[in-house]
């Protein structure tokens, strides 16, 4: 029968990978704690609507790339696109948000069915930061200046861009997209099959058009920035201050509109050109609206997430990879020392906690269980034989330099492997 395999676009991500996962986890938890950000968690399925009216009708996400389904009980439900919308949800339902300020950030798997590529999946992991309830600049800059400094914890700020764009308030953009649709129809036999497609549900989309052929049209397009008003001008300006304060070195992107429908005001993108085509690593912004959208009391609200693949990718190309964890010790057990050798095995474990110490199960000969250590790279093998376990003692040779070898008694195992380590 033919194996089954994994669906395309989701991936497995095995033991030798699992190490640089948890250094990026690990570092984004360090992060948010440091910034005083709580974590929250909510379900990865949720009813269809919520991300219909969060990210927007005729969003690609929306449109083209969710995984929905009727369940036994004839609800529309879907894996979760992304994070926001259940973030809101959650939080407005039981009580977070009303009159309240929120730090909240999460983490975990989002489901999109786009066409799978080098750093593009159909599940992959995001971490998200949500505030709620403030409303100045301030809470937009110190957003990216947490990102920032997760950059810095990875060691890869130097591979990373921070564009930044205004598009000021829901009306306002309405307003240029019609400007923009009315600029586009006068050059409608020059636009390519994705932009007719956009030129009436989501001009806006239009302007973060790959094809420079587009891009030269809109090189004479009208400007987003003259619909925006004076406000959402004079906190944009407010924002770039605040972060050549915090010495974020930033370019502002008049082409930068993001693909979901609730932001306003600020966004942000952070991009590397060190993984090809998918260079967004992180992308955010206000979304003021949203809150109050999904029926909850106005709140605004900022945030931002960052794909996972995309920082694990962006490590291994830039050679940012932690060492593999290697186990301390490895127990070779001989004949009949099984029981001794699990009762070493758990002193050692009580003595030495943060390290890792491998007991031999499954019997078979002494030199083949040395192989076993030597290939997992243990830095010591603990050798228990039949006859030296009787007479209460046991060999410690080193594995990972010259081979030396000594006795000692069982009891001063644990003490002489934590001098020997040190
Ligand atoms: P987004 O730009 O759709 O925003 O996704 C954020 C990040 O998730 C992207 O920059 C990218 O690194 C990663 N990502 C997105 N799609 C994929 C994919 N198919 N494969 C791998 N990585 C991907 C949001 O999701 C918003 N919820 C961000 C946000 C939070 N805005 C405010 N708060």
């Amino acid at each position: 029968m033919a194996k089954l395999q994994a669906i395309r676009g989701m991936n497995d991500i095995l033991p030798a990978q699992t190490p640089l996962w948890q250094a990026v986890e690990q570092a984004f938890h360090r992060v948010v704690r440091r910034f005083g950000y709580q974590e929250i968690r909510f379900p990865v399925l949720e009813q269809t609507q919520l991300f219909k009216r969060a990210v927007g009708e005729v969003t690609d996400i929306v449109e083209k790339e969710m995984y929905s389904f009727d369940d036994r009980n004839g609800d529309n439900l879907s894996l979760r696109p992304e994070g926001t919308a259940g973030c809101v949800r959650a939080a407005d339902q039981h009580g977070l948000l009303y009159n309240q300020q929120q730090r909240l950030w999460y983490q975990g798997p989002m489901f999109r069915h786009e066409r799978p590529q080098k750093g593009r999946y159909r599940q992959f992991q995001q971490f998200g930061v949500e505030a709620f309830g403030m409303a100045g600049p301030d809470i937009d800059a110190e957003l990216i200046l947490l990102s920032a400094d997760l950059w810095r914890e990875l060691d890869i700020a130097s591979a990373l861009t921070l564009q930044i764009n205004n598009i000021g308030a829901s009306a306002e953009r309405r307003a240029y997209g019609e400007a923009l649709t009315a600029y586009l129809e006068q050059h409608r036999e020059q636009l390519d099959s994705d932009a007719l497609n956009r030129l009436y549900s989501n001009p806006l989309r239009i302007l973060d058009s790959k094809n420079p052929d587009m891009q030269a049209l809109l090189a004479a397009a009208p400007r987003l920035a003259d619909y925006v008003s004076a406000e959402s001008v004079g906190h944009f300006e407010a924002l770039q201050t605040l972060l050549t304060d915090g010495g974020i070195a930033f370019e502002v992107n008049p082409r930068l509109v993001r693909g979901l429908d609730y932001y306003n005001n600020c966004v942000f993108e952070w991009v590397t050109d060190s993984l090809g085509a998918q260079g967004t690593v992180c992308g955010g912004g206000r979304y003021d609206g949203l809150v109050e959208q999904l029926g909850g009391k106005p709140t605004v609200a900022a945030g931002f997430a960052m794909g996972a693949e995309r920082l694990v990718l962006m490590l291994e190309t830039l050679g940012k990879e932690p060492p593999m964890p290697k186990p301390a010790a490895y127990i070779v057990v001989g004949n009949g020392v099984s029981r001794e050798a699990q009762a070493l095995a758990m002193a050692l474990r009580a003595a030495l906690p943060s390290q890792g110490i491998l007991c031999h199960c499954g019997g078979g000969k002494p030199a083949s269980q040395l192989k076993r250590a030597f290939a997992l790279g243990a830095r010591y093998a603990l050798v228990l034989e039949a006859d030296s376990c009787n007479a209460g003692e046991l060999k410690i040779r080193q594995l990972d330099d010259d081979g030396n070898e000594l006795r000692v008694s069982l009891a001063e195992a644990p003490a002489r492997l934590a001098a020997l380590l040190d």
